[in-house]
């Protein structure tokens, strides 16, 4: 119900105003928050660009202030900010730096909550659940903030983290959005794919996220999207990386190293099978798996004439397993 979504949205922003007066303003919050971020290079205008904001440890002190403000319990519930157990209330989010995530419109639709030290057992992030504003699959942190620039750009960045879309609007590229560590959905490509037919994938350099995230990729291709990757050093992220380099360099090095896909996973899945012949038919298949999703013939002719150059094998072999393939017709 309309009026209902709009009581979640109220109360979110609300939430969102809080937290940033918390962090801001109270004295913890200045001591663990603001130096918190202010370590990780985050400068104040960022801060208050993303609306960062900080959560006291303690068991209720945002829900008792919402209730003291007049926002209802049942709404604070429902977006997950408060917990009721047994008659009893607790903040969600205790004693973490808040990232609130926004809609394509600026509307605050949940939040990202990262603990400061990361050796303790819990999870270094909690995210608010799912909710009748909150879809975490058709959502992409930072979309609200790039908007303009992807389109003006005519390219987005779809980067792993919160950290990493922050640091790199600060370093002066804006058009990035994160994917927030979870699986690309068809729904995350179709927000982009409004502003831009074009998308580069920049990996946490670590082979982890790399082999997960070439799934999602095929979902790009299929929405007839051009897809390019560019990797980071080992152990880097395009936060870290980016907090390294001035702009200048960020961009030669974002140039200089992002690669079509398609070239860069059958090179990839080349040194994986090696000599192996049945390593190799796999590899072959899966290629042209990725291959089939392209909706624009011309351009998967183009792509099996790089493919097989690459793996070594004739364009007939490829062209003929497409056609086994039988989902689109050459
Ligand atoms: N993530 C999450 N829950 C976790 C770990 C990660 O939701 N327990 C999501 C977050 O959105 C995070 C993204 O996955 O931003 C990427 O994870 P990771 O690379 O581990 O974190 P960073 O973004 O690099 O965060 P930081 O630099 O603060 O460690
Ligand atoms: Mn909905
Ligand atoms: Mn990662
Ligand atoms: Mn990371
Ligand atoms: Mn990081």
């Amino acid at each position: 119900q309309a009026n209902e979504r709009e009581s979640m949205y109220l109360v979110s922003e609300f939430a969102q105003q809080y937290f940033q007066d918390i962090l801001i303003r109270h004295e913890k919050g200045k001591a663990i928050g603001l130096s918190y971020f202010k370590e990780r290079g985050f400068t104040e205008d960022t801060i208050k660009k993303f609306k960062l904001g900080y959560s006291l440890d303690e068991w209720e002190a945002f829900t008792k202030e919402a209730i003291k403000n007049g926002y209802k319990l049942d709404y604070l519930e429902r977006t997950g900010l408060t917990i009721v157990k047994e008659n009893r209330q607790f903040d969600r989010f205790k004693g973490r730096v808040m990232f609130p995530i926004h809609s394509m419109s600026g509307r605050v639709l949940g939040f990202g909550g990262r603990i400061l030290l990361t050796d303790k057992k819990a999870a270094k992030y909690m995210n608010s659940p799912e909710s009748e504003i909150y879809h975490k699959s058709k959502v992409l942190y930072g979309i609200y903030h790039a908007k303009q620039s992807i389109a003006k750009e005519d390219n987005c960045y779809l980067v792993e983290g919160y950290t990493d879309v922050i640091q790199l609007h600060q370093r002066g590229i804006e058009n990035v959005v994160a994917s927030s560590g979870t699986a690309l959905t068809s729904e995350q490509i179709r927000l982009i794919n409004r502003l831009t037919k074009n998308i580069t994938v920049l990996f946490d350099g670590d082979a982890a996220g790399l082999r997960a995230s070439l799934r999602g990729i095929d979902l790009i291709l299929e929405q007839g999207m051009n897809v390019k990757v560019c990797s980071f050093p080992q152990g880097e992220d395009p936060d870290s990386f980016a907090r390294k380099n001035a702009y200048e360099d960020l961009v030669l090095y974002l140039e200089g190293n992002s690669r079509d896909f398609i070239s860069f996973k059958a090179s990839l899945l080349m040194e994986d099978s090696g000599n192996d012949p049945i390593r190799k038919a796999d590899t072959i298949r899966d290629m042209v798996q990725s291959i089939s999703k392209i909706p624009d013939r011309i351009q998967r002719e183009v792509y099996v004439q790089e493919c097989a150059r690459i793996m070594q094998i004739s364009e007939d072999v490829l062209f003929n397993t497409l056609a086994q393939l039988g989902k689109k017709n050459l």
